[in-house]
Formats: C-alpha cells, sequence, structure tokens
C-alpha cells in the first residue's frame, strides 16, 4: 500500500527527519487558516498517490492567505494522472540551495535492499538516469546489517550529497525497517539556505503482508482505490479489477488466471480476476456476479468451473440460486467440467434462463464471451 505525502511526511518527523511545517485539508475556506497560522506563503500541495505533481500543476507557490484558498480551490478536484485531488497539503515554503534524491527500495532479485541516491533531485529520477547514468549512486543494503552511519556515509559519498545528509540516511533506513516499509523515498531532500536538510516529499510503500501489525492507517490503511475492488473486499472476495469487458468468475487461482489467457487469446480482455474459490455457495455466486455486473464496462461474463470436492451440480444449483437474488443484466457463458459435470449441466438448461448459455470446453466458452463481448 502506497501512502500520501502527509502519511510519509508522518514518519519521516516521527522517525526525526527534519520536514517543513505543513498541515493538511479538504477546504479552500480551512486552506486560507492554515495559511495565515503557517505565516502567509505556503506551498499548496495536491495530495495524491502519483509523482510528478509539480509538472501536472499540483504544486504551487501561493503568496498570502487569500492566494492559498484560490490555489486551493484550483487543486481540489484537479485530476493528476487519472487520480482525483481530494485534499491538499500547505507546507511552509523553503530556502532551496540544493535539491537531492534518496531511496531505499527492495531489490526482491538481488534478495537485499537498494539505495539510490543522487545530488540531481527534483526532477524525476529515471530522468536522471537515463541521460546522466553517471549520476546516481546505486548501491545495495544487506537486510540484516542495514544502514549504519559507515553505510550510510558511503552511500553519500557516492552520490555526491554532502555529509550531514548521512543523519538522514540513517535515520530513513530506520523508517523503512520500522514501518514495515518496501519503498522510502525523498525527493526531493534539500539543503536550506541555513544549512539544514529538509524533506521536502515523500513516498513510502508499506508491504501489504505486514498489515496487520501497521494497524495505525485504519480504514485508510486497507482502502481499496477502485470501487469494485473496495465492495468485493467488503463481501470478501478474492477480486481485482482489470481493464477489459469480459468479466471472469473461476474456482481456483490457477484456473481462472489460465482464464484470462485464454480469454485475452480469443481477442477480448478480460474485466477481472475473481476466484471464488472451493466452497461456490449461492451467496458467493451472486455477491461476485453482483460486483461484475455493477461494472459498466463489462459486456459479457464467463464462469468457468472445474468440479472437484464441491460438484458442478452444486456449482449449478449456486448459479440457479444467484440469480434469483441478482438481476442478470449481460449475457453469462457457463463451462462446467470434472465431477458431476452432466447433472450441473442439466440443472442450468432446465432453468433455462434467456441470457445463460453453456460451452463444453473452456475454449468453446471463452471464444463464446469474448465474442458476445466484442459485438454488444
Ligand atoms: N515546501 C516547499 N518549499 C519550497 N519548494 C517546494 C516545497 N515543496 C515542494 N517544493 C518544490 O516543488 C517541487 C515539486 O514538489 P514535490 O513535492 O517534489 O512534488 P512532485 O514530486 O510530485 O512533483 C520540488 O522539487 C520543490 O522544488
Ligand atoms: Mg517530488
Amino acid at each position: 500500500m502506497d501512502l500520501y505525502e502527509h502519511q510519509a511526511r508522518q514518519l519521516f518527523e516521527e522517525h526525526g527527519i527534519l520536514v517543513p511545517r505543513a498541515e493538511v485539508t479538504d477546504s479552500p475556506r480551512e486552506a486560507r487558516e492554515i495559511a495565515r497560522r503557517l505565516g502567509g506563503r505556503v506551498v499548496v500541495k495536491a495530495q495524491v498517490k502519483t509523482g510528478g505533481r509539480g509538472k501536472a500543476g499540483g504544486v504551487k507557490l501561493a503568496a498570502d492567505p487569500a492566494a492559498a484558498e484560490l490555489t486551493a480551490r484550483q487543486i481540489l478536484g484537479m485530476d493528476i494522472k487519472g487520480h482525483t485531488v481530494g485534499r491538499v497539503l500547505l507546507a511552509q515554503p523553503v530556502d532551496i540551495e540544493s535539491e537531492f534524491y534518496v531511496s531505499y527500495v527492495l531489490d526482491r532479485a538481488a534478495g537485499r535492499f537498494l539505495a539510490i541516491a543522487s545530488a540531481e533531485g527534483g526532477t524525476e529520477i529515471e530522468e536522471v538516469a537515463a541521460s546522466r547514468p553517471e549520476a546516481v549512486a546505486r548501491i545495495h543494503i544487506d537486510p540484516a546489517e542495514g544502514v549504519t552511519s559507515a553505510k550510510a556515509a558511503e552511500i553519500a559519498e557516492a552520490a555526491g550529497l554532502p555529509p550531514r545528509t548521512v543523519d538522514v540516511l540513517v535515520r530513513l533506513w530506520e523508517v523503512l525497517v520500522r514501518e514495515d516499509a518496501v519503498l522510502v523515498e525523498v525527493n526531493p531532500l534539500v539543503l536550506t539556505g541555513q544549512g539544514q536538510i529538509l524533506a521536502l516529499d515523500g513516498k513510502v510503500t508499506l508491504d501489504d503482508n505486514a498489515r496487520f501489525r501497521q494497524e495505525r492507517w485504519g480504514a485508510e490503511g486497507v482502502a481499496h482505490e477502485d470501487p469494485l475492488e473496495a465492495a468485493a473486499a467488503a463481501k470478501g472476495l478474492n477480486y481485482v479489477k482489470l481493464d477489459g469487458e469480459v468479466g471472469i468468475i473461476g474456482n481456483g487461482a490457477g484456473l481462472v488466471m489460465s482464464t484470462l489467457d485464454v480469454v485475452a487469446g480469443c481477442g477480448a480482455r478480460p474485466a477481472n480476476f475473481l476466484d471464488i474459490g472451493g466452497g461456490a455457495s449461492a451467496q458467493i455466486m451472486a455477491d461476485g456476479l453482483s460486483v461484475i455486473l455493477s461494472d459498466p464496462a463489462v459486456k459479457s461474463v464467463f464462469v468457468n468451473v472445474f468440479g472437484g470436492i464441491t460438484a458442478c451440480d452444486a456449482v449449478a444449483d449456486g448459479i440457479v440460486q444467484a440469480l434469483e437474488t441478482v438481476r442478470l443484466t449481460k449475457p453469462l457463458v457457463v463451462r462446467l467440467d470434472g465431477n458431476n459435470a452432466a447433472r450441473g449441466r442439466a440443472i442450468l438448461d432446465e432453468h433455462a434462463h434467456p441470457l445463460v448459455q453453456q460451452a463444453t470446453t473452456m475454449d468453446g466458452a471463452a471464444r463464446r464471451a469474448a465474442q458476445l463481448a466484442t459485438t454488444a
């Protein structure tokens, strides 16, 4: 899970890293009050979980509280790379002498963490890395040893950062370890005219596997960015929203993954991943169908079930019962195979719902669902 800048700031502050004074709000009126409290001039910053806000017009200097209100009004509701701005951070402007880039990221392939640092911060690091790779230092960190003062000095030296960044580099590592993060990034870390080192922007990605011990983020912590995913999570479904038009329901993660591939192979795009697991009760089927049917992009639904311990007749009963509670608005293609497949198919035939069709093979069903979705 990614944190917002204002949350990342909070962590930095708790670990003794200097940040400019700032407050967050969703109201332009309050933005004016905050600006007054912070001394008048403020930087107004969109709180969205994406970078490059500055370039997109989501970071602006306001000269006084009235301008802060106006600027907040402009930035709130703005769309930045598909993210709607719901809150702004108002921060005291900092007198910047130089801007640096520092981050720690989990390098899974190497089985280590990687420190990436550059004396050319402020712009996106990918751009610096592409045009002047020699300006970006990359140093691996042994997770058991961590970033000691000596390691931090090595990183600062390699990147050409001033020696006084060493303390911040050590503290940033503490943030990563103590907060269960897999990424911490500060861009820019700045040297001010007064000789202080401050973090002006922050990105922190927490390890979802450690969510159980990071309860402080509460409801916001487990919030799903996508409303369909949120609805599915509330029903306990194993659902991931995708960009296509064929809704998918299957039992078993492996079967669902291959169903996505087969649908893609038929020239359509899957609209989601949904594994209803082994039980496949009428309730789960109804919940799954209702989430998928509420996705406006969905044009057809493909139910792909291989009967095992839960046999196909039980799944077919589940589908029939689900259709009593969920109004089917799009064609449903069902492929039942495995244990009691013939009985399952007979149950659906008997029910004879006008929008339900059956196919005996996975390929045939995928072709049919893809066809229905692309001609709809
Ligand atoms: N408090 C601040 N005082 C002065 N300049 C700032 C402040 N916050 C951000 N900036 C400037 O705005 C630029 C972009 O802001 P940043 O927070 O890094 O957003 P993003 O990386 O999403 O564009 C920074 O590189 C910095 O030059
Ligand atoms: Mg930045």
